[in-house]
């Protein structure tokens, strides 16, 4: 029988729809709390250094606010390590970041920045606070992760999401073996394993059957259904959907 996944849910939109506005409305706390009584089992909130979304404040109020864990994704940047060792969260999630970018489009170099990101991993683990690296399913980076000892993995699930919603079947099967692969190697070499980035109902469904996967972080689709459905019904159909998937894993 395969470990319990747990279903981590982002709440940057909120704030994004909040921000188009100003003001205080939509509360990001408000939906955390929310997604928490729906059934979640942690919160994920993105500090960019733009502010684009999350802002400062939405951090330390969550941090304060929820009774769940917190993951505070961040980039490995002096100021956000400075303000996440501050806030103590449960976990970060060290992200690639660029301004241009709509949203974390690949995974972090891990292997090809060791150095860089050597400090804010030692850092975290000296003040208790678990590190994960978002990395794509590769051995070079999975290693590196080892490496700088970080205890967790987060596999960007973005490429094998894109190819799945373009039709592009051979595309997705290559992804999906990558995936398939990267997370057997990183659970071998000791390593938590987690996903995320552009999950659905249906690929929750599909990557929750791999059992080394202890962890699903989703945002935008959650976000986008909530309006139609509302969040209590979304998170629970996501966890239903991860729950089907998930007793079709073999250990
Ligand atoms: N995990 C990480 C590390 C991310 O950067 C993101 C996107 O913010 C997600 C998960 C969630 O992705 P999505 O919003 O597409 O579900």
């Amino acid at each position: 029988m395969a470990d319990f996944l747990r279903l981590g849910v982002n709440v940057d939109h909120v704030a994004t729809v909040r921000n188009a506005r100003g003001g205080r409305h939509p509360d990001p706390v408000h939906a955390a709390k929310l997604a928490i009584a729906a059934g979640c089992d942690g919160i994920t909130a993105h500090l960019r250094e733009d502010r684009r979304h999350i802002r400062d404040d939405d951090m330390a109020r969550l941090k304060a606010e929820i009774t769940k864990p917190l993951n505070f994704e961040m980039a490995a940047t002096d100021e956000m390590v400075k303000i996440a060792l501050a806030t103590k969260p449960h976990a970060v999630c060290l992200v690639p970041e660029k301004r241009t970018e709509r949203t974390t489009e690949g995974g972090l170099d891990a292997a090809g920045q060791k150095a860089h990101l050597r400090p804010a991993v030692q850092a975290f683990t000296d003040a208790g606070i678990r590190v994960s690296l978002f990395i794509a399913a590769q051995h070079a980076q999975i290693e590196a992760a080892v490496e700088l000892g970080a205890p967790v993995i987060e596999i960007h699930t973005g490429a094998w999401c894109d190819a799945l919603a373009d039709g592009n079947t051979a595309q997705a099967a290559i992804e999906w073996n990558l995936i398939k692969a990267g997370a057997h190697f990183a659970k071998g070499l000791g390593l938590e394993v987690h996903a995320g980035h552009g999950l659905d109902y249906a690929s929750a469904e599909t990557i929750a059957a791999l059992p080394q996967i202890a962890e699903l972080n989703i945002g935008h689709f959650i976000m986008g259904e909530a309006i139609f459905d509302g969040l209590d019904k979304t998170v629970k159909l996501m966890r239903a959907a991860m729950d089907r998937g998930r007793k079709k894993a073999v250990s």
